[in-house]
């Protein structure tokens, strides 16, 4: 009965690469904490993945995989943690198509994520797929009935899409969908450790969960800090530091601390970063042990998502004969 009444989450990624510590702060924490409360169901959106990479499509089975390990190195719990491939599920692209047709093209022509993501990568005659996701990322989360959806803030718009879209479907046909509710994380988003930009491979500023040791001392040894800094005794501007920001995200009981004494030039910034690559260490060393059994073991990330599919396949098709009855194209019962 108590099973019954949880709510349920649905977040996911992109399969484009190994997930840093951006995205620990920003959803996969959240997730983490949240597993045995709600219902949760993760998509690995390699649809959503192909509008940027269609290509290139051979990439995504090595990305799918990567982030299936990643989610279990973290703590996502298969045994109550739903994990699934998105391409597997023809109910969301079902369901999508259902939805094209009560979203206008202003509506996705104005989104922000949309624009800023478009002019990322240069796209200035975006595809319709491309144009579209936010419609096919509504299907994803409505597909199962989600209720709460943890994301990084750049995903709201995404959000607010896919309420609109469930109040315009339950007004137009029959109340079938709750509208769901982003969970946004309180850390803003983690800059680079070079401070300037969003984390990214090519940059080698971005601390991956799947990183050694080394990787991470080697990391934070040349993060950006205090640029006015020079000598240990210099005052610091603990506002100014990546460093510190890091501390802030990672290190919550020494924070204060940390930026009393860098106020006061009692704390140098190699300690202060070898004191980070220890906090950072210590988060990550439980994730490298869980790691190792799915390394040595794919084909165990390979049944999870196979049996995380084929239940939300389950779910799908009882959504979806809902949503036919709705729209009155259940012709043949
Ligand atoms: N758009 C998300 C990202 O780029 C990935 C995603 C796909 C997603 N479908 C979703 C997130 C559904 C939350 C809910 O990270
Ligand atoms: Fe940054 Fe720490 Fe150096 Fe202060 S002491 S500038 S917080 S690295």
């Amino acid at each position: 009965m108590a099973e019954k009444k949880k709510k349920r989450i649905l977040t996911g990624d992109r399969p484009t690469g190994k997930l840093h510590l951006g995205h620990y702060v920003g959803s996969l924490q959240n997730r983490v904490r949240l597993q045995k409360e709600y219902d949760t169901f993760l998509i690995i959106a390699d649809v959503q993945a192909l509008t940027t990479n269609f290509e290139t499509p051979e990439k995504l089975s090595r990305d799918v995989r990567q982030v299936a390990t990643d989610y279990l190195a973290v703590g996502i719990d298969p045994e109550v943690t739903t994990i699934f491939v998105q391409s597997m599920v023809p109910e969301i692209a079902e369901l999508t198509v259902f939805y094209s047709m009560i979203v206008t093209v202003n509506q996705l022509r104005h989104n922000p994520t949309i624009k800023s993501e478009a002019a990322q990568y240069g796209y200035n005659d975006m595809t319709y797929g491309f144009l579209g996701y936010p419609v096919s990322q509504a299907a994803d989360i409505t597909f199962c009935k989600a209720n709460l959806v943890p994301v990084g803030e750049d995903q709201l718009p995404h959000i607010e899409q896919t309420r609109r879209i469930v109040r315009k479907f339950n007004n137009l046909y029959a109340p079938v969908f709750p509208e769901p509710e982003a969970l946004v994380s309180d850390i803003p988003r983690l800059v680079g450790l070079d401070g300037k930009s969003k984390m990214s491979k090519s940059l080698d500023n971005a601390i991956y969960l799947s990183d050694s040791e080394e990787e991470v001392n080697r990391k934070v040894q040349k993060a950006v800090t205090d640029p006015a800094r020079i000598r240990k005794t210099d005052p610091g501007h603990p506002e100014v530091c990546t460093v510190f920001e890091y501390h802030k995200a990672f290190n919550s009981d020494e924070v204060n601390e940390i930026e009393e004494k860098c106020r006061a030039g009692k704390i140098g910034c190699v300690a202060c970063k070898k004191r980070l690559a220890e906090v950072l260490n210590n988060l990550l060393e439980p994730m490298r042990e869980r790691r190792v059994k799915y390394e040595q073991n794919p084909d165990i990330v390979d049944e999870i998502l196979m049996a995380g599919t084929k239940k939300v396949r389950e779910i799908g098709k009882k959504t979806l004969e809902e949503v036919r009855e709705a729209m009155h194209l259940n012709y043949f019962k």
